[in-house]
């Protein structure tokens, strides 16, 4: 069987593809990507866990290819030990337990302020549209200290550097605007970290500019970029594992059920749509020295493919993988990453997805999919519906 991550249906449905490569072919070259695609458990915990080995630098420049705002900078996702232990340290001064917590009442807010204009329009609403997209924009807007006032200006340019990266056919009148867009984007937080240098408050990037260790801190074009990587690593993500959550419970009403009937399952069934939908599917590394893997010898200098989506529907590590079960509780999945690159926000994202999910559940005993095809966002590498029309009875 050819595995092709670019054809349409292994986009709308790659489980089935990810089951053959870990049963026939665990390290699989594609010819498409030049990279190898690594597709169970084991060998994607161990790619992942070992830097030395496998080198994350190849991460920025395929995101962000001639768009990166701030190339100079060694991006923090993209950045390999000693330099990623430094920066991690430093945002970890930033990005505290702490600060999470705080923003718990304002995220009930906005997810009580949203539920409430579904509720007033009535009728049909687009979850995606109208709920799982602008949740986790104006969460990081605030954790940033963006003034509500730019909230719409943060979200075009926001979905602008989604688009710029989205490795989309554009013309080059839009490139053009996507160019002047990022352009704004950096401006605007240079001017906002010069500013709180000068007068800081009680947000991410005044404790982004402050944090200090072992007398170094940020730059502020490092400071720049972290903002940037966690607009990057933060929104769609987030979007998708509320949107998936929503699809994959209104398609299993029994699960649904349980769930309604104790809504303190709600934490854990988090957990198993992280598993069973991972927002993240892939990410890449790159080879350092040639390294045996599942019997494979992959070439130092090789792009490889590690695919998180297929690691945490591995029947090696999961029983019945395919099987949404809430009460499965699995702690162990890898939709959040390991080793040292484990996913900064996941305190964040989690926070988010079980205060959305449980007010949703709460706020609306009714609510159905609208009877409509149902589509996957266009990408092997994010996954989450495109829109999710539903109807409230
Ligand atoms: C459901 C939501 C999310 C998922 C599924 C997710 C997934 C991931 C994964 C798989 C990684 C590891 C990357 C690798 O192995 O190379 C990662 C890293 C990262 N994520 Fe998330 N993420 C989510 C939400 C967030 C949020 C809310 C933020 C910030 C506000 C964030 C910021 C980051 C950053 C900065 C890194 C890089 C960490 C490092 O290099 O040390 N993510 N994320």
């Amino acid at each position: 069987m050819e595995f092709n991550p670019f054809a349409p249906e292994v986009k709308q449905n790659p489980y089935p593809y990810f089951a053959h490569l870990r049963d026939h072919s665990p390290v699989y070259w594609v010819e498409s990507l030049k990279s190898w695609a690594v597709s169970r458990y084991e060998d994607v915990a161990y790619i992942a866990k070992n830097t030395q080995l496998f080198s994350s630098a190849p991460i920025i420049p395929a995101i962000l290819g001639d768009q990166n705002p701030v190339p100079e900078v060694n991006w923090m996702i993209s950045a390999d030990p000693p330099a990623h232990t430094a920066l991690r340290k430093l945002v970890n001064k930033a990005f505290t337990p702490r600060m999470v917590a705080a923003l718990e009442p304002r995220i009930r807010e906005i997810v009580a302020q949203l539920l409430d204009q579904i509720a007033e329009k009535g009728g049909e609403f687009d979850l995606v549209h109208d709920f799982s997209t602008p949740l986790p924009l104006m969460v990081i807007a605030q954790m940033l200290g963006i003034e509500p006032e730019r909230y719409r200006e943060f979200k075009r340019w926001s979905d602008d550097m989604i688009r710029a990266t989205g490795g989309e056919e554009v013309s080059p009148a839009e490139r053009e605007r996507l160019r002047g867009s990022m352009d704004d984007l950096r401006n605007y937080f240079e001017n906002a970290i010069a500013e709180r240098r000068q007068h800081p408050r009680e947000d991410l990037i005044s404790a982004l500019v402050r944090a200090e260790e072992d007398h170094h801190q940020l730059t502020a074009r490092e400071v720049l970029a972290m903002c940037l990587l966690l607009l990057l690593g933060g929104n769609e993500t987030t979007t998708n594992l509320i949107g998936s959550t929503v699809l994959t419970l209104l398609s299993h009403p029994a699960e649904l059920a349980k769930v309604r009937a104790d809504l303190t399952l709600v934490p854990q069934m988090i957990e198993e749509m992280l598993r069973y939908e991972a927002p993240a599917q892939a990410l890449l590394r790159q080879a350092t020295a040639d390294t045996k893997i599942a019997g494979s010898t992959i070439p130092a200098g090789s792009g490889v493919m590690i695919l998180y989506g297929s690691a945490n529907r591995d029947e090696r590590q999961f029983p019945n993988p395919d099987v949404f079960d809430v009460t499965r509780n699995p702690q162990e999945h890898l939709a959040f990453g390991f080793g040292i690159h484990y996913c900064i926000g996941a305190p964040l994202a989690r926070l988010e997805a079980r205060i959305a999910m449980d007010a949703f559940l709460r706020r609306f005993p009714k609510v159905a999919l609208c009877e409509q095809r149902r589509e996957w966002i266009d990408s092997f590498v994010v996954r989450g519906p495109k829109s999710l029309p539903l109807e409230l009875h």
